[in-house]
């Protein structure tokens, strides 16, 4: 299938926060191949190009966004390639695959490589692009090689001296304004099947307890600060529960902004604002997003 152009989606229905307007357009990638004609289409289209994955870690604005989506839908089953010394498997996925059932399918093949993600919402590529973590794993740790698109060198595949990843923080070599990631090859150790869905379950089961996984919301809001936890911190400034409009920080967990329904971008940067100047008068850290603002 080719490149497919559709026109102006709502953010709002693109991301589990479900806030954000209306965008320019929406470019919808089925295949690698298809980010040949992504520049062309782009400069045709006008607007700020605004890579979308899941919606999971995005926090749009309200009103008429001069934005054009792009949506790297690449799926199709997930492949091992070859066993390597040491046990390790190599194994690659298209960037639009769930993490959710790359993972379910990664502990059936006794591969537990990605399963400390186990439960975390979004695609592959934006789990990658954002370096997505929880219980000490994190999505670029076991990368081995990524094919990705930029309008500068087009579509290309680079290894690990390629991209530089830290603590929710990821960009390619030389830092393009834009990049799309089209699939990418994991090396993975193994481990029987059954201790590897036994692990997820108790991870699971820790969110469940900790955070508030069914509303709607991006995850933590904010990046933790070295050496501390910014969902703490809101809880000692009094943000637990706290609440704007239909917009709230989270009873379950104070690092969650959550849409309680009818909530709007603008009560959301409110309560932003306020958290923050509240954090950094009772503890003098300065917290910084973690969610990626769509402008
Ligand atoms: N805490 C509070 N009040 C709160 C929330 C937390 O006192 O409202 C305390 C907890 O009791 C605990 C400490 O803060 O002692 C840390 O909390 P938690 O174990 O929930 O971990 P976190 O640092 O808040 C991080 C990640 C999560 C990830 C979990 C598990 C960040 C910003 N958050 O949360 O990732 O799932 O660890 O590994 O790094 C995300 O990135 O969106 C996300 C949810």
């Amino acid at each position: 299938m080719a490149l497919e152009v559709r026109p102006g989606p709502r953010l709002a229905e693109r991301t589990t926060l479900r806030l954000g307007g209306h965008a320019l357009a929406e470019v919808v990638l089925h295949a690698p191949e298809d980010a040949e004609g992504l520049a062309a289409t782009l400069a045709r289209l006008g607007g700020t190009p605004f890579v979308v994955g899941g919606g999971s870690n995005i926090l749009a604005r309200d009103g008429e966004l001069p934005l054009v989506l792009v949506a790297p839908r690449i799926t199709g089953q997930p492949e091992t390639l070859r066993q390597r010394f040491g046990g390790m498997v190599r194994l690659r996925v298209g960037a639009g695959v769930k993490l959710h059932r790359f993972t379910a399918w990664m502990a059936t093949q006794g591969l537990a490589g990605l399963a400390n993600l186990f439960g975390i919402p979004g695609t592959v590529g934006g789990a990658i692009a954002g370096n997505a973590g929880a219980y000490g794993g994190e999505a670029c740790a076991p990368l081995a090689r990524l094919l990705v698109w930029t309008p500068e060198n087009g579509v290309r595949w680079i290894g690990r001296d390629g991209f530089a990843a830290g603590y929710r923080r990821f960009a390619l070599a030389g830092d393009p304004q834009l990049f799309l990631v089209l699939a990418a090859e994991f090396d993975s150790d193994i481990d029987e099947p059954i201790d590897i869905r036994r692990g997820m379950i108790e991870h699971v089961r820790r969110k469940r307890a900790s955070q508030p996984i069914t509303a709607a919301s991006a995850g933590c809001i904010f990046k933790n600060p070295e050496g501390t936890s910014a969902g703490r911190l809101l809880d000692a400034a009094g943000f637990r529960g706290k609440r704007r409009g239909g917009m709230a920080f989270s009873q379950v967990h104070a690092n969650f902004l959550v849409n309680q329904g009818g909530g709007t971008a603008a009560e959301a940067f409110a309560l932003i604002e306020e958290a923050r100047e509240a954090v950094r008068r009772t503890s003098g850290h300065e917290l910084e997003l973690e969610v990626r603002v769509a402008p």
